[in-house]
C-alpha cells in the first residue's frame, strides 16, 4: 500500500512542501485548507504535472478532514506568515488556535501518525501539537533546524566558492532570532568553519543565518519563505517513510539533553519510521552553552503563555 501524507494550510509553504514531496514520489497526498477551493486547485494542478515527470502519485485537495484519514505524516503549515517587522512569537496567540484545530482534527482520522511540524512560532507550536494531541514526543516533532542550516550552508558556500555538497552546517536552539548556528562543529569537507573563514566574516554569516527568515519577509513584503522550508519538511517526511536514520537539527521534546528539559527544541535527532529515535548531544563551548540557554528560555516563556 501507498504511504500519505496529509499538509495541513494550502498555503505557500504547504503547497510548496506538497511540490517538492510529489517529486520524490513516496507517497500520495493530501492539501487540507479551511479556503474553499485553495486546497482543491493546488491539488488538481499539482496533479496535473504528474505525467510531465512520470511521477504516479494521487493528490488531492480539499477542506474536509476526512480526506487525511490513515495518513501515515501529518504535516501542519497552517497558520498566519509573519509581516515585514514581526517576530515570529508576534504570531503565538493566532496560530496557536489554528494548529489546535488542525491537530484534534487530523489525529481523529489518523491516530497512528507522525506529525511534523512547520507553523511559527516553531518550537512552540510543536510543543502545543504534542500535548493537544496526547501523542509520544518520539512522533510529534518540528521543522526548523534543516533549513536554518541550510541557509547557512547557502552563505558558507557562496563565501568560500565551494559546492554545496562539501558543506555540512548545524544551527541549534528555537527558530528564532536566537537561534545558535555553531561555527566549530559546522565543516567543510570536515575542516571546521572557524579554521576556513575569518571571524569577522563568520561572524556576518552566523548573523545573516540568525535573520536569515526575516531577510525574505522584508524582500517579499506579503508572506515569508516557502521553498526552503518546503524541500526541508520534504526531506524530514522522506527519512521517516524510508525509515533512514536520518540525523538532522530538528525540533524534538528535551528530556535532560543539553541541560534542559519539558521543552521543544532545536537539537540533532535521529529520525526514521517511529519518529525521533534518539537525540545526538554535541560537545559544546561555553559561549554555545550559555546561547542555547538564552534561546530555551525564550522559547519556555512562549510556552508558559499558553497555558496549556
Ligand atoms: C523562516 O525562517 C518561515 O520561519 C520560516 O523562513
Amino acid at each position: 500500500m501507498r504511504s500519505k501524507v496529509s499538509i495541513i494550510g494550502a498555503g505557500m509553504t504547504g503547497a510548496t512542501t506538497a511540490h517538492w514531496l510529489a517529486q520524490l514520489e513516496i507517497a500520495d497526498i493530501v492539501l487540507i485548507d479551511v479556503v474553499e477551493g485553495l486546497a482543491q486547485g493546488k491539488a488538481l494542478d499539482l496533479q496535473q504535472a504528474m505525467p510531465v515527470l512520470g511521477k504516479d502519485v494521487k493528490i488531492q485537495g480539499g477542506t474536509d478532514y476526512a480526506l487525511t484519514a490513515n495518513s501515515d505524516v501529518i504535516v501542519i503549515t497552517a497558520g498566519l506568515p509573519r509581516k515585514p517587522g514581526m517576530s515570529r512569537d508576534d504570531l503565538l496567540m493566532a496560530n496557536a488556535e489554528i494548529v489546535r484545530q488542525a491537530a484534534i482534527n487530523t489525529l481523529q482520522y489518523s491516530p497512528q501518525a507522525i506529525y511534523i511540524i512547520l507553523t511559527n512560532p516553531l518550537d512552540v507550536m510543536t510543543y502545543l501539537t504534542w500535548k493537544v494531541t496526547g501523542l509520544p514526543a518520539a512522533r510529534v516533532f518540528g521543522q526548523a533546524g534543516i533549513l536554518d542550516s541550510t541557509r547557512m550552508a547557502t552563505f558558507v558556500a557562496e563565501e568560500l566558492g565551494v559546492s554545496v555538497e562539501n558543506v555540512h552546517c548545524y544551527v541549534l536552539g528555537g527558530h528564532g532570532d536566537e537561534m545558535v548556528p555553531l561555527v566549530h562543529i559546522s565543516n567543510v569537507a570536515g575542516v571546521p568553519l572557524d579554521h576556513m573563514i575569518p571571524a569577522d566574516k563568520l561572524a556576518a554569516i552566523v548573523e545573516r543565518t540568525r535573520k536569515g527568515g526575516g531577510e525574505i519577509v522584508s524582500l517579499l513584503k506579503m508572506g515569508s519563505a516557502f521553498y526552503a522550508p518546503g524541500v526541508a519538511v520534504a526531506k524530514m517526511v522522506e527519512a521517516v517513510l524510508r525509515d533512514k536514520h536520518l540525523i538532522a537539527p530538528l525540533s524534538a521534546y528535551l528530556q535532560g539533553e543539553y541541560g534542559l528539559s519539558g521543552i521543544y527544541f532545536g537539537v540533532p535527532a535521529q529520525i526514521g519510521r517511529n519518529g525521533v529515535e534518539k537525540i545526538l548531544e554535541y560537545p559544546l563551548t561555553e559561549n554555545e552553552q550559555a546561547a542555547l540557554r538564552k534561546s530555551a528560555a525564550n522559547v519556555a516563556e512562549n510556552i508558559a503563555k499558553l497555558n496549556l
